[in-house]
């Protein structure tokens, strides 16, 4: 028992704001249900966040649902880990106000993410949207956390929290523990399988593979994958120079856990026609246990709302002592 609190404490989140696609899966899910044992964690859906842009409400509560059965499905056991919807937890958008009176303009101004998603929706440029940093590190910062498991494109993210978490230690002293990104090693930064200079993303339909999409579909997609207008036709990894190749090279080692060198060795001397529909199995083979487990539960909702109730509980726990610390630190009278 003893050994169960002195856990390191891991935590992160997936916006319910598309379906989720093969990058949240192999540079988020995936290394999370592999950490799940070692360390205690809470992942959330982050719907707060997802509002930043407009969302179909009924959609929003589908995908939300729907995510969390996703993230059971792939592994993470609702025993062991704690999974909970953000909105549920009254305590991240209180911290996120703190927070945004200890965040400075010019730093969020200088967020790639805020600069992306304010070219992309230049008819709703919100204070939501700005401020949104500072609502993840809430998130982030309530739970004192060793390690915050995110790809690549979330860092710069996971760094301003650090600084904001510096900032409020410095007037008032060690209230946050100082967390860490933990980027995987493979699959943090997957492509756009028709744009391969862009990431992969809901908002490229036919570049994006989602979890739970049909076989065919994803055969179809990696069938089409751009590969690289080099004469070679090789199977090598080198993204600078064949970024369309590598991209299928990582996915593929990720789904099979073969490492670059191996991926090269069983194409060598084997043209794309080959290798882009082998991608493409690996991938069905992965997603298949996903999507039929996901939709075994999608019809319980019984459980997933026993899951969903027993996380919020459990974090409300959790959250609202960093919160009633903070109140405290600031000056607030206690109630
Ligand atoms: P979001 O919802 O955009 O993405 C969720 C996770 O998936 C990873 N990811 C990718 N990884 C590799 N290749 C890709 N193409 C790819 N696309 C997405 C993201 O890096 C992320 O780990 N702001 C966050 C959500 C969030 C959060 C938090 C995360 C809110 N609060 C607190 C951690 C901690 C976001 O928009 O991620």
């Amino acid at each position: 028992m003893e050994k169960e609190t002195q856990k390191k404490v891991l935590l992160s989140g997936i916006q319910p704001s598309g379906d989720l696609h093969l990058g949240n899966y192999l540079g988020a899910i995936k290394n999370w249900a592999e950490l799940s044992d070692q360390f205690e964690c809470y992942w959330f859906m982050a719907d707060l966040h997802t509002i930043t842009v407009r969302q179909n409400p009924a959609d929003l509560r589908r995908r939300t649902l729907t995510q969390i059965a996703v993230y059971i499905a792939c592994g993470l056991d609702p025993e062991k880990n704690t999974i909970f919807v953000q909105s549920h937890v009254p305590a991240h958008a209180e911290l996120g106000w703190v927070l945004d009176c200890y965040t400075m303009f010019g730093e969020l101004s200088r967020m790639t993410q805020f600069k992306d998603k304010s070219a992309k929706h230049a008819d709703n440029i919100n204070a939501g949207l700005f401020t949104y940093p500072c609502l993840m590190a809430a998130d982030i910062l309530l739970y004192q956390p060793d390690f915050v498991p995110v790809g690549e494109d979330q860092k710069q993210h996971v760094e301003i929290c650090r600084d904001i978490a510096n900032r409020f230690n410095h007037v008032y002293g060690e209230v946050f523990r100082m967390p860490e990104p933990y980027i995987p090693k493979q699959g943090a930064r997957v492509m756009s399988l028709n744009q391969p200079d862009t990431k992969m993303s809901k908002s490229i339909p036919e570049g994006c593979v989602f979890l739970l999409e049909k076989p065919e579909d994803i055969l179809r997609k990696f069938k089409r994958a751009v590969t690289d207008s080099d004469t070679e036709h090789c199977v090598r990894y080198a993204p600078g120079e064949k970024p369309g190749v590598s991209n299928l090279i990582q996915i593929y080692a990720a789904c099979t856990g073969k490492s670059f060198e191996d991926v090269e060795r069983e194409f060598d001397g084997k043209g794309y026609g080959v290798f882009k529909p082998a991608v493409g199995e690996a991938v069905v083979e992965t997603l298949r246990p996903i999507r039929e487990e996901t939709e075994r539960l999608l019809a319980d909702k019984a459980y997933l709302e026993s899951v969903y109730r027993a996380g919020a509980e459990k974090a409300s726990y959790v959250a609202n002592k960093t919160l009633r610390k903070v109140y405290k630190k600031v000056g607030f009278l206690a109630p």
